[in-house]
């Protein structure tokens, strides 16, 4: 196939790309290259003879439409999006303008595009979404396909929207969308303003390590690379019209996420001033605050046969070795905007 990727200069869409081209994919990778981007990320790629950049706004239809007509794709994996929740909350606005206005732009050149082809049964159109448009969960219950959306912040209202209009295009214009629906993803290249990597690079700073309110608030976590095969597996198996909410099944309080990447480091790189737990600083809670996230991943384990291959402690090993191994990479990003600062407290 050839797969046009949009985000794939980002965290997961990076890992989008560099699986689908090991897989004999041919990608395009369509990304407007903001603060929280690198090209480094598919820097492995970047000569495969089946890879494609394009430097573009999915808020542009000009040039969306540019895109589609010179690389004619088989489908379309929709990851590129504003992604931060804390970012959201001092500035909502490019949250609506890129993921609810850019969404829109993006299904209307991907239907253009598949109309002046014949509409072929084939091709398909995966929006990537989060489990966070379902809300806040107390300490029982999962998130399936069918919990009802009850967005809280405005990047998960934001990503609601955007998951709507995606169905909306599947049901009038009958556009083959398919929908997923992930829980919290870890691992490499994971930028250095959301909570593991702010863990692993202040603890190795030897600067506190803030954790929000009481550090009680529960997420699932999924090893990227374990995302990344769901997302080709619904890709290409999912059935048009559905959505697969995707989880590792790995429930943990930030406050004990926070402990296991502190006994980690203890091994890897002992401390001398003490145990790197001593460094974890309680700081004021994020406004709205969801409590617990949590999936039940059994339609794309029974349907699609996907289950995630590491568990929470192998992956966790893996990602502080990766960061351990690789300080150039993170360093260049420690001096973009707003990264190492409190973020969404301002409320
Ligand atoms: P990220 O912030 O690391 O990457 C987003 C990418 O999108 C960046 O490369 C950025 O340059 C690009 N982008 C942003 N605005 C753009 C625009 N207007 N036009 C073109 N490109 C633009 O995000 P991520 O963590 O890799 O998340 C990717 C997708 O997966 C998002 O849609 C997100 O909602 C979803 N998701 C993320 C998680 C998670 O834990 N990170 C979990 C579930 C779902
Ligand atoms: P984050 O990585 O922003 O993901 P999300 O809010 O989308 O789940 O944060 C994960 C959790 O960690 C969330 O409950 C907020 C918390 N957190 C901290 O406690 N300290 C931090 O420095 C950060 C960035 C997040």
């Amino acid at each position: 196939m050839k797969i046009l990727v949009t985000g794939g200069a980002g965290f997961i869409g990076s890992a989008v790309v560099r699986r689908a081209i090991a897989d004999g994919h041919a990608v395009v990778n369509l990304d407007a290259l903001t603060y929280a981007a690198c090209l480094d990320n598919v820097a492995s790629v970047a000569e495969a003879p089946g890879y494609a950049f394009e430097h573009a706004d999915i808020r542009d239809r000009v040039a969306l439409d540019r895109v589609f007509a010179r690389h004619q794709p088989d489908a379309v994996m929709h990851l590129a999006a504003e992604t931060h929740v804390d970012r959201s909350i001092d500035g909502p606005g490019a949250f609506v303008e890129t993921n609810v206005n850019g969404t829109f732009h993006l299904l209307e050149a991907a239907r253009a595009h598949w109309q002046s082809r014949g509409r072929p049964e084939g091709f398909r159109f995966h929006h990537v979404s989060t489990d966070e448009v379902f809300g806040s969960l107390g300490a029982t219950g999962h998130f399936t396909e069918d919990t009802p959306y009850d967005p809280r912040s405005p990047y998960s209202a934001s990503k609601a929207a955007s998951d709507h209009l995606v169905r909306a295009w599947g049901a009038t214009y009958g556009l083959p969308v398919v929908v997923s629906n992930c829980s919290n993803n870890y691992g490499p290249y994971h930028f250095p303003e959301k909570l593991i990597p702010v863990v692993i690079l202040n603890a190795l700073a030897g600067r506190p390590i803030p954790v929000y309110g009481d550090g009680s608030n529960v997420r699932d976590w999924l090893y990227v690379e374990d995302h990344a095969e769901a997302l080709l597996t619904v890709l290409q198996r999912g059935a048009v019209g559905r959505s697969y909410a995707i989880g590792g099944g790995n429930e943990r309080s930030n406050l004990d996420l926070v402990r296991t990447i502190c006994a980690i480091l203890d091994d890897r790189r002992p401390r001398t001033a003490g145990p790197h737990a001593d460094l974890i600083t309680f700081v004021s809670d994020r406004p709205g605050h969801d409590a617990r996230y949590a999936i039940d991943a059994t339609r794309i384990r029974d349907d699609l046969g996907w289950r995630p291959s590491v568990t929470l402690d192998q992956g966790l090993a893996r990602t502080v070795d990766w960061y351990l191994d690789n300080a150039k990479w993170w360093q260049a990003l420690l001096d973009r905007d707003g990264v190492g600062r409190r973020l969404g407290a301002g409320a």
